[in-house]
């Protein structure tokens, strides 16, 4: 692959742009300047590794990252009244193209504004839909703090099914246990609109503070501080698809 269209494909922008960087000396491929925007690179030598202006990256065919969501953003590339999740990644992969067009990653559902934690974003339209497909079943852990104390019969409830305001079948979590008097974990394989709070309200309480701290096989990490992101590893992306 010619070094400009590696770049493009990774998101730094049209192939003019891609080829100026080259042409003045701001790219290096695996330790090396490269001033030649047509030299061609074997992207089958997995890692390449490419810094771009002095920032190193590594070459990925599709991106696939975790982000550990804070309070207080949108997963939305048009927020309303708070700032978009997306800002917290950096420009390439907001820039990525699909099918030659700029759409950079989008995040694999959405969580709300208040709520925190494991946010995998991707470029990949097909794994996007098997993740959020109810018929893939892929199990999202969720770290509920309730209002007021969960008591048993509301718990039953969760897993035994609740009917929300959209939707005549009743909707249950795979999963509900006590954590504490005021916290319970819950684990749903659906991502309707508000689920969680919405389950909960049905049951009579309320959520005031919700964290997702798992998709799947794959855990949000201790190590990653709300707010960074990373790419997934070849053995987390196959924890997700198994
Ligand atoms: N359910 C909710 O109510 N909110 C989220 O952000 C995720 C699941």
């Amino acid at each position: 692959m010619r070094i400009t269209d590696l770049l493009f494909s990774q998101g730094f922008g049209t192939r003019r742009l891609c080829a100026g960087l080259v042409e003045n000396g701001l790219v290096e491929v695996q330790g090396c300047p490269c001033h030649d925007p047509a030299q061609t690179v074997d992207v089958s030598t997995a890692p390449l590794h490419y810094s771009v202006q002095g920032r190193p990256w590594t070459y990925h065919e599709r991106a696939y990252v975790m982000l550990n969501k804070p309070a207080g953003y949108e997963c939305s590339h048009r927020p309303g009244a708070w700032p978009s999740v997306y800002t917290l990644l950096p420009p390439p992969l907001r820039q990525r193209p699909t099918a030659g067009k700029v759409a950079g990653v989008q995040a694999v559902g959405r969580l709300d504004q208040d709520t925190t934690g494991l946010l995998l974003l991707s470029d990949d339209g097909a794994f996007i839909h098997r993740m959020n497909s109810p018929r893939h079943l892929v199990p999202k852990l969720y770290e509920v703090t309730t209002r007021h104390p969960m008591d048993a019969r509301q718990i039953e409830r969760l897993r035994a099914g609740v009917v929300l305001d959209d939707d005549p079948k009743p909707v249950a979590a795979a999963s509900a246990e006590a954590a504490g008097e005021h916290r319970l974990l819950l684990t749903l394989t659906e991502g309707k609109y508000h689920q969680v709070k919405r389950m909960v309200a049905a049951v009579g309480n309320r959520v005031e503070a919700l964290h997702r701290s798992r998709i799947g096989g794959l855990a949000l990490p201790d190590d990653l501080a709300p707010g960074q992101w990373r790419w997934l590893t070849a053995d987390e992306l196959a924890l997700l698809k198994a």
